[in-house]
């Protein structure tokens, strides 16, 4: 039997202070920075990050990209572009599920053994954060299983009402 030594956690912080291999921003498909989560990011990484996005002509729904971490204490940023959330019925779960496994698979690819998610498309994009929240960790749990190297993934929460509500999830 694998032993899969991941360790999964909520806390809550500014994911722009935290030192793990890969950050996850949740980004527009333009990758030119934005508010929320992703204007914080990027003036905590400074302007290499916006020069080193504009290299890569924008990320397509669906997908995700990687970059440096610039002056984050993260080595790298891996952007996922979330759903906007348009009642429940536009296949929002399922698209948002494809976003937490596609950034997990790219950090996979760089061997990348810690990542943190902040709650992508709970903010601006007007996902529900408990129906958000449900996704984010059974899709996490569920692509863990295939990758034994993983070590950590952190659910960075904004507010103490998230991290009880990871906290509740993955005591689940
Ligand atoms: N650290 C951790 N979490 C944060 C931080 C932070 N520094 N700042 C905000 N959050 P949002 P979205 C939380 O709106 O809904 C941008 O303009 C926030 O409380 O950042 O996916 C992009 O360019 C919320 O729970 O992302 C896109 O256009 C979560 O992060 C659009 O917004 C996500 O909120 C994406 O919207």
């Amino acid at each position: 039997m694998t032993v899969v030594a991941t360790r999964l956690q909520a806390l809550r912080a500014d994911i722009t202070t935290l030192a793990v291999d890969a950050i996850v921003n949740a980004a527009n498909s333009s990758l030119l920075g934005g508010g929320g989560v992703d204007g914080a990011i990027h003036r905590a990484a400074g302007p290499g990050l916006l020069a080193e996005c504009r290299t890569l002509d924008g990320c397509p729904t669906g997908e995700a990209r990687i970059t440096g971490g610039h002056r984050l204490p993260a080595k790298y940023v891996i952007h996922a572009v979330g759903p906007i959330w348009q009642g429940g019925m536009r296949g929002e779960a399922a698209l948002l599920a494809a976003r937490y496994r596609h950034a997990l698979e790219l950090g996979a690819e760089r061997s990348i053994r810690s990542i943190a998610f902040p709650g992508i498309s709970t903010g601006i994009y007007g996902y529900p954060p408990d129906r958000a929240a449900r996704v984010a960790v059974a899709t996490v749990r569920d692509t863990l299983t295939r990758m034994p190297d993983m070590e950590q993934v952190l659910f960075c929460c904004f507010s103490d009402e998230d991290l009880l509500r990871y906290r509740i999830l993955l005591a689940g």
